[in-house]
């Protein structure tokens, strides 16, 4: 079995931070959120992986994942030059895949518990495709199964009248079949070859398509609100393991841990509280400052004297002398805050296209 990762897509509404960065490399507690996807199909028994990717990330992404040596995998490129829809991604990707059953694994999604039992209920089953399902509150926003009997018997691209509770979450698992519908079908209107319809054109033909139900934590992380959950989520999965504060920086006596806390490698806490789950990256500095529940900040960035909770940090960025708490934030890479001290008290932005201040 191969597996497929898409990690394409333009991240529109992850603007700014998708301008200058691919979206599966935001950190999802101190981890690319791809390596979540790329773990998931290893530990399923897989190896030969093929990542799909768009040209203007290629080479960030090659830079950042190689030829797949840390997981014991194969990894191979294969380049979408345009975002004509996941049909369209498995269709450019036949020459990748040849005849063999593989995973298709859309690299925004983030689940726990693994595939492995996907995998073997789509062997068990003989099925030609496997879908995993996943009971949402807002099913119009995803591809939607109409169920019957426990089968089945039609899906629909975000539907405005959902005929079911579920959503078609990113992970299926297909036989050779698939590409026979994703070359039959054609473009919806927004003009993407939908991967719902490939699975209508499935089921019309008379194809067996078996399901799971995720039981557990899915997540679609498409908005920075779903990024944030994927965190805490993650954070939490992390807490509830056995081990516990595990600190490979430094924290000096007058800093206070609690709960499950992560201080990597040559990060340093001065008199400061962290209250976990958090994790604080490698190399980076907190000082005289408050890091609360649920935040991850990544390697090499500096707090000071601020206070911070329920968010992401990405690398380098550095915060000094903040009074008012940061919560529910996402920032991108090298971002500066900071308090000025000379009269007339003003605000002052140099701030990228697209992103999103909320002053209070
Ligand atoms: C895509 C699929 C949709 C599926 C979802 C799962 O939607 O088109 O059928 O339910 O992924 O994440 P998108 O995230 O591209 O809107």
């Amino acid at each position: 079995m191969k597996a497929l990762i898409t990690a394409g897509g333009r991240g529109t509404r992850l603007r700014p931070i998708t301008h200058t960065s691919n979206k599966h490399l935001i950190p999802i507690a101190n981890k690319p959120m791809i390596h979540y996807a790329i773990e998931a199909v290893v530990a399923a028994g897989i190896q030969e992986i093929g990542i799909v990717v768009n040209p203007e990330t290629e080479a960030e992404l090659r830079e950042a994942l190689g030829g797949g040596a840390p997981w014991g995998a194969k990894i191979t490129y294969i380049s979408q030059e345009t975002p004509a829809g996941l049909a369209h991604v498995i269709k450019i990707s036949e020459d990748f895949i040849k005849k063999e059953p593989f995973v298709f694994y859309l690299g925004d999604n983030v689940i726990v518990g693994g595939i492995g039992h996907f995998v073997k209920t789509f062997v068990a089953d003989k099925a030609h495709c496997h879908l995993v399902l996943s009971k949402v509150k807002d099913p119009q926003r995803f591809g939607v199964p109409e169920l019957r009997n426990g089968r089945i018997i039609g899906i629909e691209e975000k539907p405005k009248r959902p005929k079911s509770p579920y959503a078609v979450t990113g992970i299926y698992i297909y036989d050779h079949h698939i590409f026979e519908a994703v070359n039959k079908i054609g473009p919806s209107k927004r003009g993407e070859l939908e991967i719902s319809d490939a699975h209508q054109y499935l089921i019309e033909n008379g194809f067996g398509i078996s399901y799971s139900e995720i039981t557990g934590w899915w997540k679609d992380t498409g908005q920075p609100e779903d990024l944030l959950e994927a965190n805490r989520f993650v954070l939490d999965q992390i807490a509830e393991s056995p081990d516990g504060i595990s600190i490979d920086g430094e924290v000096d006596a007058k800093s206070e841990l609690r709960g499950k806390v992560i201080i990597e490698k040559g990060a340093k806490v001065v008199q400061s509280q962290v209250r976990g789950p958090a994790i604080i990256g490698a190399g980076t500095r907190i000082e005289n400052s408050y890091i609360g529940p649920y935040t991850s900040i990544y390697h090499d960035c500096e707090i000071k004297n601020s206070e911070l909770e329920y968010s992401i940090v990405l690398e380098r960025c550095r915060i000094t002398d903040i009074d008012v708490r940061i919560e529910k934030s996402l920032l991108g890479r090298e971002v500066e805050l900071f308090r000025g001290m000379a009269r007339p008290r003003t605000q002052k932005f140099v701030i990228g296209d697209q992103s999103r201040i909320e002053l209070s």
